[in-house]
């Protein structure tokens, strides 16, 4: 057994992650009197939602009419008929109430002539049950709204006494023999030394796994950590066959470009300088959802339509846009195109190519963030001690489908609804729980093997040979023989984690093993996703699969579990949850608005 001394603390919750959602939780469990602390492996205002762009969606009806039913509806159907009826309600009616909410703790939002909080239009958001025009639901401030928020939350939470471990790399949950959380064990990386943090409630924030593929616009900390660490705790992970491909991540370096820049008036063109995405979509055109304007872009290349000397990407041009609206509303990307792709957006086009942006999939929740252990017979059961926001998490309101500027109110609203949750459910004055030893020594071990490690593959060529399978078989498109070649090959490399090799063995900023254990973490989020996506026999949002070409609601419509054991992986499903919470006669959504459709924009 590895020696480790270790100093434990004790809170009431102690939040992994400090992105929107994290700080967001931190922040509300902190103003309802709840001890806390947040646990973060880079400084809060560094953490991924720093990068979110367009802005977030609620239905303020500043900019024209809206309402949350039009925006409940728009979820419904950009999910593709997979999310969770309550879940997508809830995060339409809370949306305002959230984004006002930023608004008075200081969130520097960008404004109309009348100095209302300024809405863009974004793809697949629209007026009237998707029979109106786009709508301007998506709140901005400029292009750098996660920006905005996460420095307003870090702020707000530090005024509410909240404690911060900053540059603590979180190893392992720490559960009881019977699977209560009980707290964290974690890293210090700046000093090297080794933490226990019990508490009450244990609320992962830790973000998306972006960096299982090789091009993505996520930063390179997305390694999947909570998801990581609850595959070992030997619960589940829904819906990871649905990876969210963005249209217009930079050519070659991937970083994004706002969708906010088609809200804008910005569109694609191919090599015959045609707009395309009128054949596909001629009512929403550019602002159709995601996934299918990626597929519309690929399928452009495909055909041998894309631009570029290997005519392998796309055009997005923003050159007829005034200079001022350049200036006032995209600043960000203007620059990041100037850096990243040596394009002035006043002259030329943007190179562009669809991205890996987001993961659907995660810690399966409830929506108030409680993590479930779907039983036989009991698919909603609560994991205790546990909870899970944001891009981690899959309540599920985002199905196989994110909308954009969904991700920033899902952050917002989710991690709220978990503080207001744990407020009713911890004990603040009860004592905390005598942290499992056997699970301290465990995640220690773990620890110890990957710090000693003396195999014959490096962490970079491994984590490289990860990357590239994922991209190349589990794509925007998928068949059967790809998928089942993935899956062939992401078994042999997982398999490769025995045989890794650490170099460096000292405590003090190891960034050799941190990497490694990030690693291990990806791990489990890209087997689960390739598994799943094999399984998975029909198309549905960002799963399009060439043999099979339509949804299939009738076998298909239920969320994916997958559970990592030892070597092996187990497949189970869950229905999805089709009632509302609010009635017709209450003021609710009229269901026959919401039952299930062709999906054409
Ligand atoms: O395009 C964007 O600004 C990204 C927004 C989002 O993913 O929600």
């Amino acid at each position: 057994m590895a020696a480790y001394e270790y100093e434990t603390h004790e809170y009431d919750v102690v939040v992994v992650g400090a992105g929107g959602s994290g700080l967001r939780a931190t922040l509300g469990m902190a103003e309802q009197g709840l001890r806390t602390a947040c646990i973060t492996k880079v400084f809060p205002t560094r953490s991924h939602t720093v990068a979110a762009q367009g802005g977030i969606a609620a239905s303020l009806s500043n900019m024209g009419p809206d309402h949350w039913q039009w925006h409940m509806y728009d979820t419904v159907k950009g999910s593709d008929w997979l999310g969770d009826t309550d879940a997508m309600e809830y995060l339409a009616r809370e949306a305002p109430k959230a984004v006002y909410e930023l608004e008075h703790y200081g969130v520097p939002f960008s404004r109309t002539e009348e100095g209302r909080i300024y809405q863009r239009p974004f793809g697949g958001h629209t007026t009237k049950f998707g029979e109106g025009p786009p709508v301007q639901r998506t709140c901005a401030a400029a292009d750098r709204t996660g920006h905005a928020i996460l420095h307003t939350l870090y702020g707000q939470s530090l005024k509410q006494q909240a404690e911060f471990y900053i540059e603590y790399f979180a190893i392992d949950l720490i559960m009881s023999e019977d699977g209560q959380c009980q707290g964290v064990v974690a890293w210090n990386l700046d000093d090297g030394t080794m933490h226990v943090f019990s508490a009450k409630m244990v609320v992962l924030a830790t973000g998306g796994y972006g960096r299982a593929y090789f091009s993505a616009t996520s930063a390179h900390t997305c390694t999947g950590d909570g998801n990581g660490m609850v595959a070992r705790a030997g619960l589940a992970l829904q819906d990871m066959e649905f990876v969210q491909f963005h249209p217009t991540g930079i050519y070659g370096a991937g970083t994004l470009i706002t969708e906010g820049a088609r809200g804008e008036g910005g569109y694609l063109t191919n090599s015959e300088g045609e707009r395309f995405m009128e054949r596909y979509a001629p009512t929403y055109k550019d602002l159709a959802s995601r996934d299918v304007v990626s597929r519309c872009m690929t399928m452009e290349i495909r055909e041998g339509r894309g631009v570029g000397p290997n005519k392998d990407h796309i055009y997005l041009h923003l050159n007829h846009l005034p200079k001022e609206t350049l200036d006032l509303r995209l600043p960000g990307i203007s620059e990041s195109a100037r850096i990243f792709a040596g394009v002035d957006v006043t002259k030329d086009p943007i190179p562009v190519l669809p991205t890996v942006h987001y993961n659907m999939g995660g810690i399966p929740t409830n929506y108030w963030g409680e993590v479930l252990d779907p039983a036989e017979g009991d698919p909603d059961r609560v994991a205790p001690g546990l909870m899970a926001v944001g891009e981690a998490s899959c309540a599920s309101v985002h199905g196989a489908n994110r909308l954009g500027s969904n991700s920033l109110i899902d952050l917002v609203v989710f991690g709220r609804a978990a503080a207001i949750r744990a407020a009713e459910v911890v004990d603040a004055q009860a004592p905390n729980p005598e942290p499992n030893k056997a699970a301290i020594d465990k995640a220690l071990d773990r620890f110890d093997a990957f710090r000693h490690a003396d195999g014959g593959t490096s962490t970079a060529e491994l984590r490289l040979e990860m990357q590239k399978t994922m991209q190349e078989n589990a794509a925007v498109f998928r068949t059967e023989e790809v998928l089942a070649e993935g899956v062939e090959k992401m078994d042999a490399i997982a398999a490769k984690m025995d045989d890794i090799k650490v170099t460096d063995r000292s405590l003090i900023w190891n960034s050799d093993l941190m990497e490694t254990l990030e690693l291990d973490n990806l791990m489990p989020n890209a087997l689960c996703t390739i598994n799943g996506a094999l399984a998975r026999k029909e198309s549905r949002g960002a799963h399009a699969r060439e043999d099979y070409a339509d949804r299939d609601d009738e076998t298909w419509r239920k969320h994916t579990l997958a559970r990592i054991e030892g070597r092996s992986l187990r497949l189970d499903y869950r229905p999805v949850h089709t009632e509302p919470l609010l009635r017709q006669e209450e003021g609710g959504i009229d269901l026959a608005q919401i039952a299930p459709k062709a999906r054409v924009y």
